[in-house]
């Protein structure tokens, strides 16, 4: 069924000028993927994009690089790219590693977060608070993490935690309501940063060690519920 879903249909045609198309294209395929407008298993063909946006097919090869390196997009034999499952088997392994590297993140970020850093992060989870649409609560919750993060100097760290936090984005705008998690952990996320703002690094580590360690817990007991049906 998610084959048959048309890029045209989705992505409004628009003539772009050759030095923006390569971000343009990769900004507008990445926000219909993780909005859902394009669902896993859809294929994603570089001709048809290119005749799209009126140009050469470089610039789009280029795109689909990239989001292929955020694990959005994967290549499939015979087919091309496709638009990358959701989050399945390996969930579990996924919060593994992202323990492995957002404590890691933490750690190097904490002693430099500024009194904005932390307004911002609060924002956000005031934001949260709120908010009921699904997409919105995965995005939140990313941009809440990332803030904590942002003032690690491994550039290479950050964008491996943004690429595990793409996907947790679309796994929950999928998921969230048949998990029953009708609310996010927000006891944890205000835990977190309240331990950020007093440089309480430790404390902030395992709290972020607990609230990845439930997530896993939580997908676990959902995709086993899944299989038991
Ligand atoms: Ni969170």
């Amino acid at each position: 069924m998610a084959e048959k879903i048309k890029l045209s249909n989705v992505l409004a045609s628009e003539a772009l000028p050759a030095h923006l198309a390569r971000g343009v294209i990769e900004e507008r395929l990445r926000s219909a993927i993780l909005d859902g407008r394009l669902p896993p298993g859809t294929a994603v063909r570089q001709q048809e994009l290119a005749t799209l946006y009126g140009v050469s097919r470089m610039p789009v090869r280029e795109a689909l690089r990239q989001l292929e390196a955020q694990a959005l997009l994967r290549v499939e034999m015979h087919k091309g790219a496709v638009v990358a499952p959701l989050i399945g088997e390996d969930a579990v392994d996924t919060y593994g590693l992202r323990v492995l590297l957002e404590t890691e993140a933490l750690r190097q970020s904490i002693p430099l977060l500024d009194a904005d850093d932390i307004a911002r992060a609060r924002g956000y989870i005031q934001q949260l608070e709120n908010e009921t649409r699904h997409a919105e609560i995965g995005r939140l919750n990313r941009l809440l993490h990332m803030a904590l993060y942002s003032k690690a100097h491994n550039q290479k760290l950050l964008r491996l935690i943004e690429n595990e936090l793409n996907e947790e984005e679309r796994f929950l705008r999928f998921h969230l309501s048949s998990m029953g998690l009708g609310k996010l952990t927000q006891d944890d996320h205000n835990a977190l940063v309240d331990a950020a703002s007093e440089k309480r690094v430790d404390d902030a580590v395992q709290v972020l060690e607990q609230h990845l360690n439930n997530g896993a817990r939580v997908i676990r007991q959902y995709l086993d519920s899944q299989a038991a049906r």
